[in-house]
This record gives structure tokens, C-alpha cells and sequence, in this order.
């Protein structure tokens, strides 16, 4: 579904990917681990055409996106949770999710998949007229997440939302993934919190200074050694 081939993205002179190969097949849910500043985001931003590649090509359905605007990227079904949850604090939860389906066509399912989301996070119901910053941490996360998935995507990156979280909301939000996963979604999971991410993923890749040092389904990954020593703690 996804391919990126030979991927390096820089900041100015610095480059932070080097030759980054990773593919997402359809109905996945594929990890990218590693530590803080290791290039994740960046990995992400690149998918999405926030930065642009100096080198390689990133393919959706077989055809290049690293061309593309961002704005293209979304309406070709690629919606993207940004790290630190970056929801509207001003505009009340239900005006959050309206924009997450801006783009969207198929207009009379909206009001559908917005019954969804909300069975899914019964509290964004509750909360629906208040504005998006006085909501918790983990509340945040679960509107970042819901507008995401009002856009209908087919692949769905969520960059560490795990971040900052108490463990009972994590598991939570960890469910949910799966869920939507179970209901046919592709989910491209970024984060440094190894052990949650492998569990829930097929298939995982570990990045250490831009570049992927290690790859394989998530069991191989969480049996191998070095991964237990650096990114496990056992
Ligand atoms: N806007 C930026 N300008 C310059 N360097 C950046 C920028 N964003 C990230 N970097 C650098 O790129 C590297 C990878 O960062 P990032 O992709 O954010 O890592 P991660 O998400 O894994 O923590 C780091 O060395 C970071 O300092
Ligand atoms: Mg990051």
C-alpha cells in the first residue's frame, strides 16, 4: 500500500533520513520505533509532504506521492496524527471533528461515522460543546485521533500517541487502534514506547539516527536481544 524507497530528507544542510526503505502492506498495522530524535516524525512528515525528500520516492497504491501537496496526499486517503496532539484549543470538540471531514465527498456518511467515533469515545459525546483545550491530555488525544478518522482514511499515521499518557488511557487508546484496524484500516504506528507498539503491530521497524537498523514482524522483534536491552528494558 505504502512504499518508501531510498528516502532522505533534510533540515537545511542536515540530514536527517538516510536511505530509509520501508513498505505498509494494506489492512497492517506497521511500527516505526526508536529513541527521541531518531527521525520518526521526520519519516512521517515526509509521507505526508510537510518535508520534502532529497532523494527517493514514496509510493501510495503504486504512485508517487512525494510530489505531492499535502492537501492532495489527504484526499488520496493518508490522514496523519501529529505528535502532541495539535487539536484546535478555541473551537469546541464537535467544530474539531467537522474539519477533520472537510475534504471528504461522500458527505451523507459523515454524520454516521461521527455516531461511530463517538460509541468509540463515548466522553467526546459529552464533551462535544466544550472547546478542545479545556479537554484532559488523554481526552486530546482521543479528538486528535477522531479527526483523523473523520477525513475516512485508508492509512492512518498516528505519531506518538502514547506520549505523556496515564497507562489506563494508553490501553484505551491502544484499543482503538486495533479497532479500527479490526474494521479494515492500515495504521502506521510511530513510537518510542516500544513495548505498547510492538504488541499491538504485525510488523515493526526500529530507526536509530535516521536510519532503519533493524526490521521484522513484531514477535521476532520483541524476542531479538538488542531490542530487549534498548528499547524494552529486560
Ligand atoms: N524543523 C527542524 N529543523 C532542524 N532539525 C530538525 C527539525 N525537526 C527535527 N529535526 C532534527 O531531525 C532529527 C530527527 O527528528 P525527529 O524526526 O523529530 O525525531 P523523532 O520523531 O524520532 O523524535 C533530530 O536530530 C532533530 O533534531
Ligand atoms: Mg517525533
Amino acid at each position: 500500500m505504502l512504499e518508501l524507497k531510498g528516502v532522505c530528507t533534510y533540515y537545511g544542510n542536515i540530514q536527517a533520513l538516510w536511505d530509509v526503505n520501508l513498505t505498509i502492506n494494506q489492512g497492517e498495522i506497521v511500527t516505526l520505533v526508536g529513541a527521541n530524535g531518531a527521525g520518526k516524525s521526520t519519516t512521517l512528515m515526509s509521507i505526508c509532504g510537510a518535508a520534502a525528500l532529497r532523494r527517493g520516492e514514496i509510493l501510495f497504491e503504486g504512485q508517487p506521492i512525494h510530489t505531492m501537496r499535502p492537501d492532495k496526499i489527504v484526499r488520496l486517503g493518508i490522514s496523519q496524527v501529529p505528535e502532541g496532539r495539535l487539536i484546535f484549543p478555541d473551537m469546541t470538540v464537535q467544530e474539531n471533528l467537522d474539519l477533520g471531514a472537510y475534504l471528504r465527498r461522500d458527505t451523507r456518511n459523515i454524520a454516521r461515522d461521527q455516531e461511530m467515533i463517538f460509541d468509540m469515545f463515548p466522553i467526546l459525546a459529552k464533551r462535544r460543546t466544550q472547546a478542545g483545550g479545556t479537554l484532559s491530555g488523554g481526552e486530546q488525544q482521543m479528538l486528535a485521533i477522531s479527526r483523523a478518522l473523520m477525513a475516512k482514511p485508508r492509512l492512518l499515521l498516528l505519531d506518538e500517541p502514547s506520549l505523556g499518557l496515564a497507562p489506563i488511557i494508553i490501553r484505551q487508546i491502544f484499543d482503538i487502534i486495533r479497532q479500527v484496524n479490526k474494521e479494515g484500516m492500515t495504521v502506521f504506528l510511530v513510537e518510542q514506547n516500544a513495548n505498547q507498539a510492538l504488541r499491538v503491530a504485525n510488523r515493526g521497524y526500529v530507526m536509530e539516527t535516521g536510519r532503519i537498523t533493524l526490521s521484522g514482524p513484531s514477535d521476532e522483534l520483541m524476542a531479538n536481544p538488542e531490542v530487549r536491552k534498548a528499547y524494552l528494558g529486560v
